[in-house]
């Protein structure tokens, strides 16, 4: 009788902790799934860090936060003398109070930034030395006042071209050349000379656009730029890229720096990829088809980042849900839905066996 009794709190014991050991596994994040690879962030906007049920979700899968729009320069410094802190500073609060770490997004961009940093009141561009001397300021600040919390830096973002010409024909180009990005990393750096600087930019995998990235970096390092890292931002498609891309473009940045991060991860349901502003409203139906290519290509790109550990230190999504996607949740862009759930594609990205690497 005793003997039976034991054996069945044997039963019962081991019951109560195969569930706990479940529970356990299932109350883990993307951030514990990928520990020992890569840190996994988001970013996200205000009402995200407003409302408790997701602040729980972000706190529960990621460890590291990109301010999807709250530390551009034209959020912070709408004009020479206002600045506008009120959001970047929620950002960089939700990260000091939560202990997350936060990537700094973005000190330097040719969109949401005022014109008044490379114009005049009538529209003339400004002198190199005016230009010069407002994006110091500007840089200076920024840098300044997140420095105890961010620890990397998108110093500056797309200023490679997507046709034309390795460089983008931006006002500041206009004015300074390429010197005008060897000289923001140099002031990011004299600002902060702990943070990591990265160079960001989308289509960084597709070959032409990779190489043209390849060349920049090379060149301005070689020039005295310190460029610690690069930033391929990931707004993919489920058609593309080729896998095969992204892998030969991780390893050529790597011979140039020792860090990538994916900034801005998302897979459009539509043929469009890259950060264009240009974008196809038009909705798509989610059939199988489509739904099987987006968990294929999210489970073969984590694959080739997970090979690539070493050099990969975060993947960053770029927003919370579908239901806060800039590409708009017809286009079924992140591995949480409109209802903030997890969708199948999320269970696979998470529970990776790592034995069939
Ligand atoms: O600030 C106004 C606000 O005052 C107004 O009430 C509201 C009404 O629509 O619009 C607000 O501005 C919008 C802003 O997001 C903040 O919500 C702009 O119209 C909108 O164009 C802007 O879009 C952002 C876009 O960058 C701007 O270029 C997207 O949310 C943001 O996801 C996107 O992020 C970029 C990365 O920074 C760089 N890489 C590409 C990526 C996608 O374009």
């Amino acid at each position: 009788m005793r003997k039976t009794v034991c054996s069945f709190l044997v039963v019962v014991a081991m019951a109560l902790c195969a569930s706990t050991v479940k529970a356990q596994q299932n109350a883990k994040g993307l951030k514990d799934a990928y520990a020992g690879y890569f840190d996994v962030g988001v970013a996200v906007n205000m009402r995200n860090i407003a409302d408790e049920q997701q602040i729980a979700l972000i706190k529960r899968e990621f460890n590291s936060i990109t301010a999807e729009n709250a530390m551009k320069p034209g959020s912070v410094h709408p004009s020479k003398d206002r600045w506008n802190w009120r959001e970047a500073d929620s950002v960089a609060d939700f990260c000091r109070r939560n202990g997350l770490k936060l990537r700094g997004h973005c000190l330097m961009w040719h969109n949401q930034i005022g014109r008044w940093m490379y114009q005049d009141s009538q529209g003339n561009l400004l002198s190199k030395e005016e230009f010069y001397q407002n994006m110091k300021e500007h840089i200076f600040t920024v840098v300044n006042r997140y420095k105890d919390v961010v620890y990397a830096w998108d110093v500056v973002n797309e200023a490679i071209s997507d046709g034309n010409g390795p460089y983008r024909n931006t006002p500041m180009y206009q004015i300074a050349g390429d010197e005008f990005i060897k000289m923001a990393f140099i002031w990011a750096h004299e600002a902060d000379p702990n943070a990591v600087l990265f160079y960001n930019d989308y289509n960084a995998a597709i070959p032409e656009k990779r190489n043209r990235i390849y060349n920049m970096i090379k060149k301005l390092k070689a020039e005295g730029a310190p460029i610690h890292a690069v930033g391929m931002q990931g707004h993919y498609s489920i058609y593309g890229p080729r896998i095969e891309d992204v892998d030969v473009a991780i390893q050529k940045y790597s011979e140039l720096v020792s860090t990538i991060h994916i900034t801005e991860l998302d897979l459009r349901a539509n043929q469009e990829m890259g950060g264009d502003l240009n974008l196809s409203t038009e909705g798509v139906q989610i059939t199988p088809e489509v739904k099987a290519r987006f968990e294929k290509q999210y489970v073969d790109l984590f694959k080739v980042l997970r090979k690539h550990k070493q050099v990969v230190r975060c993947v960053t999504f770029w927003n919370l849900s579908d239901k806060d996607s800039w590409v708009g949740e017809r286009n079924y862009p992140l591995l949480f839905d409109a209802k903030y759930q997890p969708k199948d594609a999320y269970h696979l990205v998470k529970n990776f066996n790592p034995k069939e690497e």
